[in-house]
């Protein structure tokens, strides 16, 4: 018997890695799905063989649950995984944290007072590439860290924005910054292995969607180890592209291009990181694959210590985020801040 009984809450596009992970976990079995869409929540339960429900605070009173994975509208996030601590469950939600700024520290208060854990995905940590990224810098081996850059252009179009949540501010906390680009804002702020000390950036929207929400963002930060940073992110390309980020450290410069990445060190030493070659569950291959190694780290963590760092890296991301968008709003008056 599976040591945890879990449950998925909205049963959108992301689901299925959600579900998938579940039913090859080890640790974890899904053990009922909600949706407040009751044909997603139907088609969802009949699928997995669960039961199913549209209102998740029913969910969590009949079904002794252990844990919940908050799959919602960047604005339910915090109020989803707060009620399952709040009654004794483990949360991992989705990211971002929350649309809002404030909901995100409330979270992480309410898993330290209850003491119920509390993950954040991000899966892209877990690549093989950033991995080795990660490791390399940490270890010394790499030097320090000179420069980071991140370029992201993906294709999001208005039937994506039929779900409606993702195209105004008040739902989604923002376009493509919160949305798209928010796993390679935290891989540039991840890898930097330092803290955010400015940031000047710009959003817009130019591209021909009708959503409110930012589709094209640039910046530049500076950390307080001297290293610097650059994004470019944009969803107004014609399909996806592998995501880029670049980081020129004292000895070598490393490139992650989608879940790979190469160091070539200027002894002319080429450390390569494979591929992620599991066959995909992901709706879109631009999520990539690692959301079940997450999610099995997330249950499997003896004393929770990696998923409460991982907790404290999504809050950092969030706060860069705040900030960016509050250096947006000083030149284009249409991004509102984040609360
Ligand atoms: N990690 C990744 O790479 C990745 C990729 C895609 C989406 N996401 C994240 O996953 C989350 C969901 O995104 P999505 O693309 O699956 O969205 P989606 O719109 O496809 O799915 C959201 C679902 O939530 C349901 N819902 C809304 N309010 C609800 C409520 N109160 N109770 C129960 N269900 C409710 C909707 O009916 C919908 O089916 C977002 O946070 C998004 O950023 C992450």
């Amino acid at each position: 018997m599976k040591p945890f009984r879990s449950a998925v809450i909205g049963c959108g596009v992301i689901s299925k890695n959600h579900i998938s992970a579940l039913q090859n976990s080890e640790a974890a079995q899904l053990a009922a799905v909600c949706d407040i869409d009751p044909e997603r929540a139907a088609a969802a339960g009949e699928r997995a063989g669960v039961p199913f429900y549209t209102d998740y605070r029913r969910m969590i009173e009949k079904e002794q649950l252990d844990a919940v994975h908050v799959c919602l509208p960047h604005c339910l996030h915090a109020e989803a995984a707060v009620w399952a601590m709040e009654h004794g469950l483990w949360a991992l939600s989705e990211k971002p944290m929350d649309a809002s700024l404030t909901a995100a520290r409330r979270m992480a208060e309410v898993s330290e007072r209850t003491g119920m854990r509390l993950g954040v995905i991000f899966q892209n940590r877990y690549n093989p590439g950033s991995v080795m990224a990660r490791e390399l810098i940490l270890s010394g081996r790499a030097g320090k860290v000179i420069s980071l850059n991140g370029v992201v252009c993906w294709h999001r179009d208005d039937p994506y924005y039929r779900q409606a949540w993702r195209a105004a501010y008040a739902t989604a906390g923002g376009g493509v910054l919160i949305n798209q680009a928010i796993h390679t804002l935290d891989l540039i702020r991840w890898l930097s292995c330092s803290e955010v000390v400015s940031v000047r950036a710009t959003a817009s929207h130019h591209g021909p969607t009708h959503a409110e929400v930012e589709d094209t963002a640039e910046g530049f930060l500076t950390f307080a180890s001297g290293a610097t940073g650059l994004f470019w992110f944009t969803i107004n390309d014609s399909l996806d592209r592998e995501v880029e980020v670049t980081v020129r450290c004292e000895n070598c410069e490393i490139r992650l291009v989608g879940s790979a990445a190469t160091a070539v060190f200027s002894d002319g030493t080429v450390l390569e990181s494979g591929r992620d070659t599991r066959p995909s569950v992901s709706a879109k291959a631009c999520y990539g694959n690692s959301h079940s190694i997450q999610i099995e780290e997330f249950y499997t963590d003896p004393d929770g210590a990696r998923v409460r760092e991982g907790v404290a890296q999504a809050l950092k991301t969030q706060e860069l985020l705040a900030e960016i968008f509050r250096s947006a709003a000083r030149f284009n008056p249409a991004v509102p801040e984040m609360r």
